[in-house]
């Protein structure tokens, strides 16, 4: 039998972190032969997660430019999709999460009558303002898509009550795990010698990201100056900052925490090192979406500068903490989990409340399943919420 296509296309390193077990879960299947497109809407921070794969797109659209508007991304992603659909010829293609590549890769195949995979469905913050464009953009793909790849129960519930048909929807886990046990095997060294030094040091860490575009300007200089406030008060702890390439990020953060002696920039890291960093962390600070979802796998509090979040698993589980963006309260409630043994044992505990590693091996059965091949795979067992659970999450993710 000929081997079904499948085109994965994705543009950001999230994206490419978490497709990465399904590509090469794909490339083992005996029926699926699958292709890369990248978008290139991120560069260095997206050729870093491919390196680390060793995954060579078969195309890349090369779209990146400093500081271009959404719109410009998106009709230059969906333009240059066509021309990459014309070669491939694929029979489905699989987008992951809410980023611009994603959305853009679902609409230009829709249009094209080409199925759409969606992984990592069903993330609501029921604020189509925060994350924003990001919670518009997953609803997009989610009206787009044959087949939803729903990390959590949790995330199918989403699903269903906005009538997505229950037969298309698969809790798979979400890959992210899978991505973060496979790097975790990797025994690597940081490339910045500080960060070496820091290691050996045996001095307690906290790290920090941030990037949220709903982030940007005020509350981004906000956020700088609660780091720069609890470095100060917390001498004996080191506060590393992999920060992204964003100069909306860099011209905020930098300048408010230039010169604190126990405080390091970083270049973003690649995966191997910054998985190795956030397990030498007692703690992390951070909006993004994938820390939230590493932490906990490593018993490592995750305190999130965000007003709401779309992944109220880690809150239930008790390793996450939604703390806002104002600088007070970030300080006060970092230097709580710092300074107080029991509120921090209390959230030091491991859970996996987001996969189990094996949500590519799941989304491949069920992507095989799609093309009329095979069963299936048995769904991940996750938090399956009741009515008073769903009504009590409704206001976990909002602060
Ligand atoms: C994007 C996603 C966001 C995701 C984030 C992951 C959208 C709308 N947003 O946001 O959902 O959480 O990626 O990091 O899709 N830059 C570089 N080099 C790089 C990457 C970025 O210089 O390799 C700089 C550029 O100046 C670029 C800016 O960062 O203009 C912002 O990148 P962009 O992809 O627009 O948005 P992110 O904030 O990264
Ligand atoms: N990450 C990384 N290097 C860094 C910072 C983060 O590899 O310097 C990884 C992190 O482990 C997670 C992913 O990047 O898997 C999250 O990306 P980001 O925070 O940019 O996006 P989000 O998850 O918020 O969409």
């Amino acid at each position: 039998m000929k081997k079904k296509k499948l085109l994965a296309i994705f543009g950001t390193r999230p994206e490419a972190i978490k497709l990465a077990p399904i590509i090469e879960a794909a490339r083992t299947s005996s029926v699926l032969d699958c292709a890369v497109a990248v978008t290139g809407q991120h560069r260095e921070m997206l050729d870093q997660v491919n390196d680390l794969f060793g995954i060579n797109p078969d195309y890349d659209l090369n779209v990146f430019a400093r500081k271009q508007t959404l719109n410009k991304l998106v009709s230059r992603i969906i333009d240059g999709l066509d021309v990459v659909f014309d070669d491939c010829q694929p029979d489905a293609v699989v987008v992951q999460g809410d980023t611009t590549s994603a959305v853009a890769g679902a609409i230009a195949a829709f249009y094209r009558g080409i199925p759409v995979i969606h992984a990592e469905a069903g993330l609501r913050s029921y604020n189509l303002l925060s994350p924003f464009p990001e919670e518009a953009n997953r609803k997009l793909a989610s009206q787009l898509a044959v087949l939803h790849l729903a990390p959590t129960m949790f995330n199918k519930r989403n699903l269903l009550r906005e009538a997505i048909e229950e037969s298309t929807i698969v809790v798979t886990g979400n890959t992210v795990i899978d991505a973060l046990f496979m790097t975790l095997e990797r025994k690597v060294a940081f490339s910045d010698e500080r960060l070496n030094r820091l290691e050996h040091s045996g001095r307690r860490i906290v790290t920090v990201t941030t990037h949220r575009r709903e982030n940007h300007g005020e509350k981004m200089s906000g956020i700088a100056r609660a780091i720069s406030e609890i470095a100060r008060a917390e001498p004996q702890t080191e506060f590393v900052l992999p920060l992204h390439l964003n100069p909306e990020v860099r011209d905020r953060i930098i300048p408010e925490i230039e010169g604190l002696i126990n405080v390091t920039v970083t270049a973003p890291l690649n995966y191997a090192e910054f998985t190795k960093l956030l397990n030498l962390s007692t703690a992390v600070l951070t909006d993004s979406g994938g820390v939230q979802e590493e932490a906990p796998s490593l018993g490592i509090p995750v305190l999130v500068m965000r007003s709401n979040t779309e992944r109220p698993e880690g809150i239930v589980a008790g390793t996450v903490k939604l703390v806002g963006t104002v600088t007070e309260d970030i300080v006060r409630e970092t230097r709580a989990i710092l300074n107080d043994e029991s509120l921090y044992t209390a959230m030091a505990t491991s859970a996996n409340p987001y996969g189990d590693g094996r949500a590519a091996e799941r989304s491949i059965a069920a992507i095989e399943k799609l093309f009329g091949i095979g069963d299936g795979a048995a769904e991940f067992d996750s938090w399956d919420p009741n009515e008073d659970e769903l009504r009590q999450a409704a206001s976990l993710i909002e602060r």
